[in-house]
């Protein structure tokens, strides 16, 4: 459903941040986009919503070219990507269901797309997602009185708001403890096995993307260096990705992970435990 052919992306200051990246995603897969700081991850993802515009090369959403659109092409396009960011991207001094409500946010400006009237289904369906994320009666709690793990729910049901068909998703645990991000990764991956999302999760925490996420894409400097099952993510594999280092403590947990799991791998090993409020 998303190819991306030969992706560069050349910022104006000369970093060279994509150097020909190809990737496709079938419908209702999901890829754990790995690698160091400043890999082009970030500018991956922001080529495919188009809030970069990249430098050469073709992204193509169920065949509808998205490198090239513009003005409402390009507003029809972006209606099926939602994005989750690491920083929420909330509007603190706004309830949480004023927040879903603007869920546009981020790519027309809130009061744009505050100042459009909200239908009842709108309003149905924020109340239907918030119970979904763990949320249930919280909808007049100011969004800056929530916990970070809470601030992300809010993230997450806003970008399902519009109903997606791709989910974009920039290291939503970055600023999580480790249990509240594995609750975090959990849903998601649920949320996207429900409604048959297909999703990039970039995410550089190594351990986190192997036992959630079932197909790992390693970028380097621009390039692709790995794209496989997590499973098979070894010490080369990591290496290639992130330089040298020891890896036997990563790459024995997973092989751990995979023999508790069974012949089922990562896919399995993503929901251990039953969803649980932070
Ligand atoms: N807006 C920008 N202007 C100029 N250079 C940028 C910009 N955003 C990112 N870069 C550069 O592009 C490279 C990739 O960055 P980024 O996509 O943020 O990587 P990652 O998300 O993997 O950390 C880095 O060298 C970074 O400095
Ligand atoms: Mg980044």
């Amino acid at each position: 459903m998303l190819q991306i052919d030969s992706l560069t992306k050349r910022y104006s200051n000369s970093d060279v941040a994509l150097k020909g990246v190809s990737l496709n995603l079938r419908a209702g897969e999901v890829v754990g986009l790995i690698g160091p700081s400043g890999a082009g991850k970030s500018t991956l993802i922001r080529c495919v919503n188009r809030l970069v515009t990249p430098t050469s090369g073709r992204i193509a959403l169920d065949g509808q070219d998205l490198a090239l659109v513009s003005g409402s092409a390009l507003r029809r396009v972006r209606r099926q990507i939602g994005m989750i960011f690491q920083e929420y991207a909330l509007v603190e001094r706004l309830t949480v269901m004023e927040n879903l409500l603007s869920g546009r946010l981020g790519y027309v400006g809130f009061w744009r797309s505050w100042a459009r009237r909200f239908d009842a289904q709108d309003i149905a369906r924020a109340f239907e997602l918030l119970a979904r994320v763990g949320l249930a009666g919280m909808e007049n709690k100011r969004a800056d009185a929530l916990s970070g793990g809470q601030r992300q729910r809010v993230g997450i049901a806003r970008a399902l708001m519009q109903q997606p068909r791709l989910l974009l998703v920039d290291e939503p645990t970055a600023s999580l403890d480790p249990k509240t991000s594995r609750q975090i990764m959990r849903l998601i991956m649920e949320l996207c096995a429900e409604r048959g999302l297909a999703a990039i999760v970039n995410i550089h925490d190594v351990v986190l993307a192997t036992q959630y996420l079932p197909r790992i894409v390693g970028l380097q400097a621009g390039q692709i260096v790995y794209d496989g099952p997590a499973a098979e993510l070894d010490a080369g594999a990591l290496t290639r990705i992130y330089g040298d280092e020891d890896w036997t403590a990563i790459t024995r947990k997973h092989s751990d992970q995979m023999q508790q799991a069974g012949t089922d791998g990562a896919r399995a090993a993503a929901y251990p435990e039953p969803e649980v409020m932070p």
